[in-house]
């Protein structure tokens, strides 16, 4: 007499169930090489549009102003510094990388002084009433030399001085470079 399954029996040949292992293995299989698959796309993609291989003059001189910008008085004058920036597929001028207090000297030179605090890079004011320099977010303040000025300032080190040449007698040209904030040395950042 022929066998009828059982709605509650299934048959002895009942086709046999996918093992669980066999499942995750093959699904673990799948995430790596997917994963793989995406890596050298992804690698490619970051190398297109990695900031880094932008370029801009940062750490070579820069025309930023002519000596007849500077008062005579020796009262320090802002200036942006303004670089061209290059990069895989354009070069851009008059990009603004920075900004400098320039001053003139008795002795007929410039001084120039990275506007950032080296505390923590917010830009310092000149205040003419103090004779110097004031950070407004938390106060320190630095003499025309850019040293500190109170001790209590928290800044580490005094302002940041810059290189400055002056070129065909008039043209004023600074070496802009950025260091690291909240250190005593002072370390150039790249
Ligand atoms: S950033 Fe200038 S005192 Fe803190």
């Amino acid at each position: 007499m022929a066998e009828h399954p059982s709605p509650h029996h299934p048959p002895h040949h009942a086709p046999p169930q996918p093992d669980r292992r066999d499942f995750l293995t093959k699904a673990a299989a799948i995430v790596i090489g997917g994963g793989l698959a995406l890596v050298a796309p992804a690698a490619g993609l970051l190398v297109f549009l990695d900031p880094l291989r932008r370029k801009s003059e940062a750490g070579t001189a820069v025309k930023v102003a002519t000596l007849d910008a500077l008062p005579a008085n020796g009262d320090p004058v802002q200036k942006s510094v303004l670089a061209t920036r290059v990069d895989a597929w354009n070069r851009t001028p008059n990009v603004p990388i920075g900004a400098v207090f320039l001053q003139r000297l008795k002795d007929g030179g410039v001084r120039a002084l990275n506007v950032a605090c080296p505390h923590a890079g917010c830009f310092v004011d000149f205040r003419n009433s103090e004779d110097g320099y004031h950070c407004p977010c938390h106060n320190s303040s630095f003499s025309l030399d850019g040293s500190i000025k109170d001790p209590t300032s928290p800044s580490p080190r005094g302002m940041d001085e810059l290189p400055v040449e002056i070129r065909h007698g008039t043209e004023i040209w600074v070496t802009y470079q950025t260091f690291r904030a909240g250190v005593r040395e002072k370390i150039a950042v790249i």
